[in-house]
């Protein structure tokens, strides 16, 4: 089928299951350990019913809205993704494109393949960064200049992850970047001729923000490796001070799913908190976000924007998300299926999905603006 009919998320999963080799199919769409979090966080979405209302004009709906006080065309950010250019050659530059032109933020992860200069060439509008800090705190430093240069828009800095959460597909895979080239990976991969044809005519195969920018790192097969050995543990409420210090832009802290912890980081001035669990690959036990969310609201008030992001699949739970008071909602999975199914297209494919069914449903809600969803349009509030 021609992605541009794909009718939905999940049939572009569906594609890219076929087209990606299964180390990096497993990679991104798990969870830790038992995998609850990761599967309660998209179930949970189903028990907040949207109320239907008719006998509305609906004529003239608006998907537009703001995020960090950038327009965009619908309240839905692309999150950061490591090894998101393993999915499909030079995955980071079709994304951010994609996203840039569709009027939405794309965020690269530290642990992207394509480097923050890659893809400041190959786009035309500043995109988001996000950061993990690291032992060597002058590399975070570093790296954080070097968002500054690429004219990036907003520090999206992760504190959930100071320690990797097991994922065990990527053990029994033997998961690394580039894959290495074991009998089982090369019959694998020879399925997968479109995916090996990409990366043949690319550079981008390593994790370009590390390798070569950091003393005695020739390279890094796997995030794993380097998550034990140099992400901080020590990172704390203090750090994120430090960072705050020397970033002048927008912040925001990302990889919060508590209430007190939501307090924290808006007094500490965060422009926006993204309400996440990092897609049940870290935390296994802990609650979907979508249920974190209405007392995290609560507590937070407008003092800080409020991102939810973990478990979205549809535009029906976009709309669940700002119905109990998201001011906006990032996208993880739900694109990177669209990019491993077909490069920039699959996720410009992804992003057209998610708005029609924003679209459709609002209407049947009765309502014309996304900006104007709330409470008041949930069954049970
Ligand atoms: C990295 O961010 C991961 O979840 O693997």
């Amino acid at each position: 089928m021609e992605i541009s009919k794909v009718p939905s998320i999940e049939h572009l999963r569906q594609i890219y299951q076929r087209r990606a080799p299964k180390m990096f199919y497993d990679y991104c769409d798990t969870g830790s350990y038992t995998t609850s979090t990761y599967l309660d966080n998209t179930a949970a979405f189903a028990k907040y019913k949207l109320r239907q209302r008719v006998a509305v004009n609906i004529d003239n709906r608006k998907l537009n809205s703001t995020m960090v006080g950038q327009p965009v065309t619908m309240p839905v950010g692309l999150s950061p993704i490591g090894s998101c250019g393993m999915q499909h050659a030079d995955g980071e530059i079709h994304a951010a494109r994609a996203a840039e032109k569709f009027g939405v933020p794309f965020c690269l992860s530290t642990m992207s393949i394509c480097s923050i200069e890659e893809v400041a060439k190959h786009t035309t509008k500043p995109f988001w960064f996000q950061l993990y800090v690291m032992k060597d705190r002058g590399f975070a430093t570093s790296l954080v200049e070097r968002a500054k240069a690429a004219k990036c828009s907003a520090l999206v800095l992760t504190l959930d992850l100071q320690v990797l959460g097991q994922r065990h597909k990527d053990v029994v895979n033997g998961l690394s970047s580039p894959p290495k080239l074991t009998i089982k990976n090369i019959m694998n991969i020879a399925t997968k001729p479109r995916w090996a044809l990409g990366m043949l005519g690319t550079k981008n195969r390593q994790f370009a923000n590390i390798v070569g920018h950091v003393k005695n790192v020739g390279d890094i097969a796997s995030l794993n490796e380097w998550a034990n050995h140099q992400f901080d543990p020590t990172l704390d409420w203090s750090s994120v001070e430090f960072i705050r210090k020397q970033w002048d832009g927008k912040l925001i802290l990302k990889g919060i799913n508590d209430v007190e912890d939501a307090k924290i980081a808006s007094k500490l001035g965060a422009d926006a908190i993204v309400v996440s669990n990092h897609g049940g690959r870290q935390l296994d036990g802990a609650s979907a976000t979508i249920d974190m969310l209405g007392p995290i609201v609560d507590a937070v008030g407008k003092k800080s924007e409020i991102i939810l992001d973990s478990g979205i699949r549809t535009g029906i739970d976009v709309l669940r998300a700002l119905a109990l008071g998201a001011d906006s909602t990032m996208i993880g999975r739900a694109y990177i299926f669209g990019l491993g199914a077909g490069g920039e297209a699959g996720v410009t494919r992804a992003l057209e999905i998610i708005r029609k069914e924003m679209d459709i449903t609002m209407a049947l809600c009765g309502e014309t603006d996304v900006k104007k969803f709330g409470r008041h349009n949930l069954l049970v509030r």
